[in-house]
């Protein structure tokens, strides 16, 4: 699937050519949450869906969301339309967004509830998310990357302990005492990832994320423990059943310690936050990133400059032009065609 040609280019793009260490035609570029309530074609389709959870399960209608974002933009992959929350609801898990409100999650806070779960593989949910993959696949220029991903067990586990968003507090709590529940959940969260994401390359994705969002809550031998090893195992379980699928591991706010991550067996490309600037480290993958998204709620002009000043920190063989974090609601949408030009015309 990574290594198949048609008219004579690489499948995937300038983005798979950084991934695997070829030469880009251009800088590869794509957004986090790219599709999303900013974009208007979204709000009417996710008001034809019902909520955002059928949305996800609504293969036609996901696929559309997915590539609506490379309608209107110049940009080198899409994003599989999906969440991160889609892992413990496919294990058994309620869930539903309130308006305004962020997820509201069943919650994993003993053995008993953890020996609850049951295995995602065959779930209504996950064939459902392989669906939109396929059809999306189908649909998208040959040229242009189809990217998976799931979230980081760190992450994941911190909405599962406190059923929704919070402040992570009680699973840092599980986390510095070792909980044997919160360990074991850990352990599970990886071995559900890693059949999460090969379904997803099985169905067509080209490459796959790890979004752990949360990372920055934790240093030292929990930041080791609960969120490094996790995601190395992952990438190694993953690349053992889909040699050479691309990873890109956004462990969000670990400031120096991206080395770490960047240094761990099969990492293709780092996500790096806002907060480090691209030439304050020197790894030997590709780094992606990191234009602040209020940088976009800032207008045309700033949006335009502060987006130059990333690319000048780094070379296009080595970067994937994209955000520190995801697009937030209320950016204009004429302000990110603004910066996707803006990178172009600079390389003209
Ligand atoms: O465009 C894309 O990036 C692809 C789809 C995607 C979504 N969520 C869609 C979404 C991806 C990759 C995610 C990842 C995700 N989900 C993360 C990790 C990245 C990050 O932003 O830190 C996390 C922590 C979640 C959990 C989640 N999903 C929360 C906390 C919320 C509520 C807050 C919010 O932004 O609304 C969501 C909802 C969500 N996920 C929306 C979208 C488009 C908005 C829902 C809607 O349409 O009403």
């Amino acid at each position: 699937m990574i290594d198949s040609r048609k008219g004579g280019k690489p499948l995937g793009g300038a983005l798979l050519d950084v991934l695997l260490k070829r030469t880009p035609d251009r800088r590869p570029m794509w957004f986090m949450r790219q599709a999303g309530r900013y974009l208007p074609e979204y709000r009417a389709v996710r008001q034809r869906a019902g909520s955002f959870v059928d949305l996800c399960y609504n293969p036609e209608l996901a696929s559309e969301v997915t590539i609506q974002p490379l309608r209107r933009y110049d940009l080198d992959a899409a994003i599989l339309f999906a969440d991160i929350l889609v892992v413990p609801h496919a294990m058994g898990l309620p869930l539903k967004f309130e308006e305004g409100e962020g997820p509201v999650l069943g919650t994993v806070r003993s053995l008993d509830d953890l020996n609850a779960l049951r295995p995602l593989v065959g779930s209504y949910e996950v064939r459902q998310v392989c669906e939109t993959v396929r059809l999306t696949r189908s649909s998208l220029a040959h040229d242009k990357a189809l990217i998976g991903f799931c979230g980081g067990p760190w992450t994941v586990a911190s909405y599962m302990v406190a059923g929704g968003s919070s402040d992570r507090v009680d699973a840092k709590l599980a986390a510095f005492r070792r909980d044997p529940w919160f360990v074991a959940l850990i352990d599970r969260l990886v071995v559900e990832s890693i059949e999460y994401l090969v379904a997803q390359a099985e169905a067509g994705a080209q490459a796959v994320q790890i979004f752990d969002s949360w990372a920055g809550d934790l240093i030292g031998d929990q930041l080791q423990e609960f969120v490094l090893d996790p995601i190395s195992r992952i990438v190694a379980g993953v690349q053992a059943r889909v040699p050479g699928l691309p990873v890109i591991v956004f462990a969000r706010g670990i400031g120096s310690h991206q080395i770490k991550a960047a240094a761990l067996p099969g990492v293709n490309a780092i996500g790096v936050e806002t907060e480090l600037g691209l030439d304050e480290i020197d790894v030997n993958v590709a780094l992606q990133g990191n234009l602040d998204p209020v940088a976009l709620l800032a207008g045309e002009d700033v949006a335009r400059r502060e987006a130059l000043m990333v690319c000048a920190k780094i070379p296009k063989e080595r970067h994937i032009f994209n955000l520190g974090h995801g697009i937030r609601l209320g950016t204009d949408p004429a302000v990110v065609g603004a910066v996707v030009d803006a990178v172009r015309r600079s390389e003209a």
